[in-house]
């Protein structure tokens, strides 16, 4: 367990965040930090609230300052505006950067030492932003995006083969976006192949669905975007740092000639412990897989092209 976990952002996924990770016993203390008077506190306390009933002793408190987040081992960063329908990830380019640039200022100020978890959008162009304000090396910086994606993917295979979702294992590599790559030469259920299972007609669409798996709820949500699904994924990952259990998860990684790629986040198969970014697994894409990784890398840093750090 650690001793404090902040989450940045009040909003929906970060205090979805913070509820899952009271629920699950990370650390002795969750701070949820947001820019509107009275919503971090109101909602950390109603979570705080729910300890007795859920069984939880984390303390969960709601600040509009870093004061009480100072120290923090692992920081949540979900602030940030969120799609509308029509809106792409990178949209939101601008604005999330400005936001990002600044929590990222206090993170550097008052948790020095902690491992940054990035969810705001667009991620892989976030994460950078992060790396390049606080200053942190590759391995405390690291961001949420194949997590989910694999989620999505996992949930609809496990749908269309009326199977467990736990048995499916796959991973969605690349960036965040309509390029993302999901590896069908690595998934499986329990160890089959998929290729086995489904035929090609059934499979592609599977994989266009996981692709635009976020736009999918924004379109239903209308007024925002999802929480559900992403705040767990970034929960995976905040755990297997906390509980140092060296978990393979695909996550957004600052690349330095992994995959023949550098100088931009893109998601990749990753070691997650208590070092944070511990390893990156550098495994064999067929060349169809190869080429759309570095599309989407590219597509990476074009956006980054579009704001100065
Ligand atoms: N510091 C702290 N919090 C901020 C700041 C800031 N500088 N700027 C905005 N916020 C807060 C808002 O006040 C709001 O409470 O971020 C929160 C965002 O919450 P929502 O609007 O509910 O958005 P959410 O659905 O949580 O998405 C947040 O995560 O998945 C991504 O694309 C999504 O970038 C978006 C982010």
């Amino acid at each position: 367990m650690l001793d404090k976990i902040t989450v940045v952002g009040a909003g929906n996924v970060g205090a979805t965040t913070a509820q899952r990770l009271a629920e699950k016993h990370l650390a002795r203390t969750v701070v949820l930090v947001d820019v509107v008077a009275g919503v971090p506190q109101g909602k950390g306390l109603d979570q705080w609230e729910s300890a007795p009933i859920e069984g939880f002793d984390t303390r969960v408190v709601g600040a509009n300052d870093y004061g009480p987040a100072a120290g923090s081992e692992v920081v949540v960063v979900t602030a940030g505006i969120a799609r509308k329908p029509g809106m792409s990830r990178d949209d939101l380019v601008r604005t999330n950067a400005d936001i990002v640039k600044q929590v990222s200022q206090q993170i550097k100020a008052t948790c020095p030492d902690a491992i940054i978890v990035m969810v705001s959008n667009p991620l892989d162009v976030m994460c950078w932003v992060a790396k390049q304000v606080a200053g942190f090396p590759r391995q405390r910086v690291i961001g949420m995006a194949g997590v989910l994606d694999t989620a999505r993917y996992r949930a609809f295979l496990a749908e269309a083969l009326n199977v467990s979702v736990a048995d499916i294992q796959a991973m969605v590599l690349g960036g965040h976006g309509d390029t993302m790559v999901p590896l069908v030469s690595y998934t499986t259920v329990s160890g089959i192949p998929i290729t086995q299972l489904l035929p090609k007609a059934k499979l592609d669409p599977i994989v266009q669905r996981a692709r635009n798996g976020g736009a999918e709820i924004v379109s239903l949500l209308k007024t925002g975007s999802a929480y559900y699904a992403p705040s767990s994924a970034a929960v995976q990952m905040v755990e297997a740092i906390a509980l140092d259990r060296k978990r393979i998860l695909p996550c957004a990684a600052w690349l330095e000639g992994e995959y023949g790629l550098s100088g931009m986040y893109c998601g990749v198969p990753c070691k997650l412990g208590r070092g944070g970014l511990e390893q990156i697994l550098e495994v064999e894409l067929s060349s169809e897989e190869r080429k759309a990784l570095h599309a989407s890398a590219e597509a990476v840093k074009q956006t980054m092209g579009v704001i100065a750090v």
